[in-house]
Order: structure tokens, then C-alpha cells, then sequence
């Protein structure tokens, strides 16, 4: 038995990072997933992944979640692929970091874009496979056969406030206003809509700065204080956030809606 079994999932962002290890702990309980990632290789990696290793079933759709027409086709593989759509997870994020005064309109407008618009333009392209089904049940059988549940991602550099993220800040404090709405709009279709916040996590969008292609990843000097931050003494793993969403995903948070969880090693925030 596992947690998600029967559950068709979107994931967003999930050819690698955090996205990718939800896709596995989705898959290793059960539930059938579509990966989407911008990237067709490791959206196509992650997927082969989950079939040959991870005991699930998933698809692999690239494409960009900034366009409308792209999520409408994305929510809609779920649907012929797996029959509905059950668990929606907006995963998908970039950052393009400087300091205000030097930001150009096209950071501006890319981390927006991807962050902030891309997750509204999933849930509303689910809209007709999670709402209107739900509503559907109300009204013929009395009340939704089981809750259906989104999750959105925020971050605790959003909630600190964060030198250089000017973009991602907004767009991510964007996430938490539309997680509080979402869950009262789609409430009574026991629609779940809560949001987790990753911690300082070990993924390419961590690594340091100098290593990469200077475009992604964090200055080596402010990467160690903040590491030197977390009480636990290491950057959160990319699974410890996966299995947060697991539970915002399952029967288990079937009474929790409207919610935020820091997944931060006890980071703490002024
Ligand atoms: N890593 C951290 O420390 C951290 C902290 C707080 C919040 N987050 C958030 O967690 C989420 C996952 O981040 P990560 O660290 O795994 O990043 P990552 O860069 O490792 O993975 C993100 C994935 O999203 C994909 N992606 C980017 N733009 C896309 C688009 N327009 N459409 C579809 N896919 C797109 C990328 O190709 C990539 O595979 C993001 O929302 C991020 O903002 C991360």
C-alpha cells in the first residue's frame, strides 16, 4: 500500500531538483505522474526513472508552465494519460539575482513569468479537471469522493526578505497570497491548497555562484553564512522537501487547507 496509490499528479520543474524528488517519492507511493520540466531531457530522465525503478507510472511533458496554452495541454496529459487529475504540485522555479538598481525589465519579467504567473496558469488550467469535477460530485452525490490537493511553493528567502531577489521575493510571497485565496475559492470542492517553503536546499539553484555558469547558484561567501545559519548544520536535501509535499499530497492532510510549512533545519526567521 502507499500513500498516493490510484492519485494522478502534476509536477512542475520536475526534470531535476526538488520537482525530481517529488516525482520519485510520488512514484515509489503509488501515484501515477506527469513530469513537466522546460527541458525535455531531464523531463524524459525523470520519467524513465519512475517507470524502470520507482514502481509508479509517469509521463514527460516539456514545455513552459509562463504559457497559458502549454498548462491547458499539460493539465489535459494527466487526463489522457492517467484518466484525471488529482494532485497538482507548482514546483517549477528560476531566479536571475542583482541588486534592484541594476535589474533589467527582462529578470524582472522572467522570474515573474515563472514563478508567480506560471503557478496561477496551472491551477486555473486544472480548474476544469479538479474544480469542476469536485463540483460535479457535490451536486450528483452530496459531497467530493475524496479530497483533491495543490501545493505551491514560496520560500523562506521570501519570507526573510533577501538582497538581490527583488523578483523572486515578490513572486514568491505572490505564492502564499494565492495559496490562502485558492483554498477558500475551492474549499467547499475539498480541494486542499497549501504551500511549502524550502529552506537553504541543496540543488543547482544553491550551488555556488563562482562554480557555475554565473547566471544561477549563490556567492561562495554569503552561501557559507548561511549555511553557518541552520541549526542542523547543512543544507536541507532536496527528499526532505519531497516528503513535506508527500504529506500535503496524501490522505493525511486531508483537514489541513490554507497552510504554509518552513522546510528549513529550524532556519529561523526575523
Ligand atoms: N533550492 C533552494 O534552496 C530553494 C529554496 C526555496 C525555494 N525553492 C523553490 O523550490 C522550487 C524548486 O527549486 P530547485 O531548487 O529544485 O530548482 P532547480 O533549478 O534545481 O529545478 C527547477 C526545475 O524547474 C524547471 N523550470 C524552470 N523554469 C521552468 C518553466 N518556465 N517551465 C517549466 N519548468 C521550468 C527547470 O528546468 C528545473 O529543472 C522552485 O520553486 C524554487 O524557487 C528552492
Amino acid at each position: 500500500m502507499g500513500l498516493m496509490d490510484g492519485k494522478s499528479a502534476v509536477v512542475t520543474g520536475a526534470g531535476r531538483g526538488i520537482g525530481q524528488q517529488i516525482a520519485y517519492v510520488f512514484a515509489e507511493q503509488g501515484a501515477s505522474v506527469v513530469i513537466n520540466d522546460l527541458e525535455p531531457g531531464p523531463a524524459s530522465e525523470t520519467a524513465a526513472e519512475c517507470n524502470r525503478i520507482r514502481g509508479g507510472s509517469a509521463v514527460a511533458s516539456a514545455g513552459n508552465i509562463a504559457d497559458r496554452g502549454y498548462t491547458d495541454q499539460l493539465m489535459k496529459t494527466a487526463v489522457d494519460s492517467f484518466g484525471k487529475l488529482d494532485v497538482l504540485v507548482n514546483n517549477a522555479g528560476v531566479t536571475r539575482d542583482r541588486m534592484v538598481h541594476q535589474m533589467t525589465d527582462e529578470e524582472w519579467d522572467l522570474v515573474i513569468d515563472v514563478n508567480l504567473k506560471g503557478t496561477f496558469n496551472c491551477i486555473r488550467s486544472a480548474a476544469p479537471y479538479m474544480r469542476d469535477t469536485a463540483k460535479k460530485e457535490l451536486e450528483t452525490e452530496g459531497q467530493p469522493r475524496y479530497h483533491r490537493k495543490v501545493v505551491n511553493f514560496f520560500s523562506t528567502a521570501a519570507i526573510r526578505g533577501n538582497p538581490g531577489q527583488m523578483n523572486y521575493t515578490a513572486a514568491k510571497m505572490g505564492n502564499v497570497g494565492m495559496t490562502r485565496t485558492l483554498a477558500q475559492e475551492w474549499g467547499r470542492f475539498h480541494i486542499n491548497v497549501n504551500a511549502v517553503a524550502p529552506g537553504f536546499t541543496d540543488t543547482r539553484l544553491t550551488k555556488p555562484k563562482e562554480d557555475g555558469d554565473g547566471v544561477l547558484g549563490v556567492p561562495k561567501a554569503i552561501r557559507d553564512r548561511m549555511i553557518a545559519n541552520i541549526p542542523f548544520g547543512r543544507p536541507v536535501d532536496p527528499r526532505e522537501v519531497a516528503n513535506v509535499v508527500l504529506f500535503f499530497s496524501c490522505y493525511l492532510s486531508d483537514f489541513v487547507t490554507g497552510q504554509e510549512i518552513n522546510v528549513s533545519g529550524g532556519h529561523q526567521i526575523p
